[in-house]
């Protein structure tokens, strides 16, 4: 049998035993928010990234299964992981792949996000995945124009990343097995972070005990209602900790009077090895990229490869992508 069929094969065998997460997302068209997706939709996702990671271990040539589909990537917004990761996935199954450019395109002249997904639409892409500075906005494509195309959020304003949770739900696994009972940390930026809310409602799904540390300008009020542990030091979050995660500081945030100084901030909040003695012995540090270095994190813990999943979590967002196209786009 040829290697794609073989890998599919395996792939639908996998799918065979996660039956009602398969069928959740046969009836689903587009993933917009991790607070969307039920426990058996993320163990499907699990499963087929272990696959995927282990097919784009061996540098194969590319699976046929999304063959003849389009995928856009319209980015209105920077991003190196999440674009590039997008692109090699949807590459990595045999789908053709539009980088939209967006500086370059009519969106200068005044097009509407929707004219513009509209305008793909006619070109018969049958996926966008779209990150923009606006909360809401995917949603908005997706109740507008659902029918014609499956969109995926590759992050909207403060809202969501949801394949930024899934990835790093994924990378906690393979560390951790389970995330029962499991103690994460979030340090930092939680008001603006989209990575936080994603990861705070899918890390709660999968029965990890969420705890957040940040000035008390960058937390949110509210989320003790959501159940999470909220901080205003370092120490209680990290104390016997199995995950920390540290979320780039945005440093326009001190210029807006929502920091008192970045030096400040790093007295405080800076996740060094010091401050890893607090947590349980395996602890490891996570960061969803891109990092300031030296200022949420020093450079030598983001670079020990003993401690820091930060390229892990990196090589784990193709496979998570590959999934999510899988489930979303194969047999539609
Ligand atoms: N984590 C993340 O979203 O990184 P990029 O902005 O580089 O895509």
């Amino acid at each position: 049998m040829p290697q794609s069929n073989q890998t599919t094969s395996r792939l639908e065998d996998l799918l065979s035993k996660h039956l009602d997460g398969r069928k959740c997302w046969q009836a689903r068209r587009h993933l917009l928010d991790s607070k969307d997706l039920t426990n058996a939709e993320i163990d499907c996702v699990m499963a087929l990234t272990a696959e995927f990671k282990t097919f784009r271990s061996k540098h194969l040539p590319p699976l046929d299964v999304l063959t003849g589909k389009t995928i856009a990537n319209v980015f209105y917004e920077n991003s190196t992981r999440t674009r590039s990761s997008f692109e090699l996935a949807a590459k990595s199954l045999g789908s053709t792949v539009l980088n939209f450019d967006v500086a370059n395109s009519s969106v200068s002249k005044g097009e509407t996000i929707l004219d513009t997904a509209r305008t793909l639409a006619s070109m018969d892409i049958d996926c966008l995945v779209q990150r923009h500075s606006s909360s809401g906005s995917c949603h908005q494509l997706a109740q507008t124009l659902g029918d014609l195309l499956h969109f995926v959020n590759a992050g909207d304003g403060w809202n969501a990343h949801p394949t930024q949770a899934l990835l790093d739900a994924f990378s906690m696994l393979e560390v951790l097995g389970s995330l029962k009972g499991a103690k994460i940390a979030i340090v930092g930026d939680i008001t603006h972070s989209r990575v936080a809310r994603s990861n705070i409602w899918l890390l709660q799904k999968l029965g990890a005990e969420v705890h957040v540390a940040g000035p008390t300008t960058l937390i949110p009020a509210g989320l003790d209602k959501l159940g999470v542990h909220v901080h205003y030091d370092l120490e209680p979050a990290v104390k016997n900790s199995d995950i920390i995660m540290t979320l780039r500081l945005q440093l326009e945030r001190q210029k807006q009077g929502l920091l008192p100084s970045i030096g400040e901030y790093k007295k405080l909040y800076r996740i060094d090895h010091k401050c890893l003695s607090l947590a349980k012995p395996k602890v490891k540090v996570m960061h969803p990229g891109p990092l300031n270095r030296g200022i949420e994190i020093t450079s030598d813990l983001a670079d020990d490869p003993n401690l820091s999943l930060i390229e892990t979590q990196v090589k784990n967002g193709v496979a998570v992508r590959m999934a999510v196209f899988y489930l979303l786009l194969s047999g539609n």
